[in-house]
């Protein structure tokens, strides 16, 4: 039965780490650019954004600090080079100061999904002239577990 279990969960781990690799493919990540997430979850978006960094940073926040902390774990490498930094903070009252990035994403955040208008405008603070903002509502995998 424990078997069973870890390797369900193995799978749905496996479903989720696909389906934000292909998010992240639609970002075009340069190696250079100024990353913030927000909703950043258990931080598997991330690993894949900060493997396609070089010189660039990622900042990725969630309203939830047991999130954050699973996020600081599986990112801790990237975190030690410097690559990445994890907050803790709703979109809605974070101060990220005079900070400014090139691509802002979101990924089955609620805010985005039901009010994608004042989402928008929050994010946009914080926006790079020329930079951009994305936002997914993929639905979930339909795999069995
Ligand atoms: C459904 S999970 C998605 C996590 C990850 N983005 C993914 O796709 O696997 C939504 C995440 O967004 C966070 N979140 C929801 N509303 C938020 C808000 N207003 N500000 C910051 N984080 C938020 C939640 O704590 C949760 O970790």
């Amino acid at each position: 039965m424990a078997t069973e279990e870890a390797q369900a969960a193995a799978r749905r781990l496996e479903d989720v780490s696909e389906r934000l690799r292909r998010i992240v493919e639609q970002l075009d990540i340069r190696p250079d650019d100024r990353v913030l997430e927000i909703g950043c979850g258990q931080g598997v978006a991330a690993t894949f954004v900060c493997e396609r960094l070089e010189s660039g940073h990622l900042l990725a926040i969630d309203r939830s600090a047991k999130m954050i902390e699973a996020a600081r774990r599986r990112n801790a490498a990237h975190i030690e080079a410097g690559k990445a930094e994890f907050q803790v903070g709703a979109v809605e009252d974070v101060d990220l100061g005079d900070r400014r990035f090139d691509k802002i994403f979101a990924v089955r955040v609620g805010l985005f999904h039901r009010e994608p208008e004042r989402a928008r405008g929050i994010a946009e603070r914080w926006l790079a002239p020329e930079g951009a903002i994305f936002s997914f509502f993929d639905p979930p995998s339909r795999r069995a577990a």
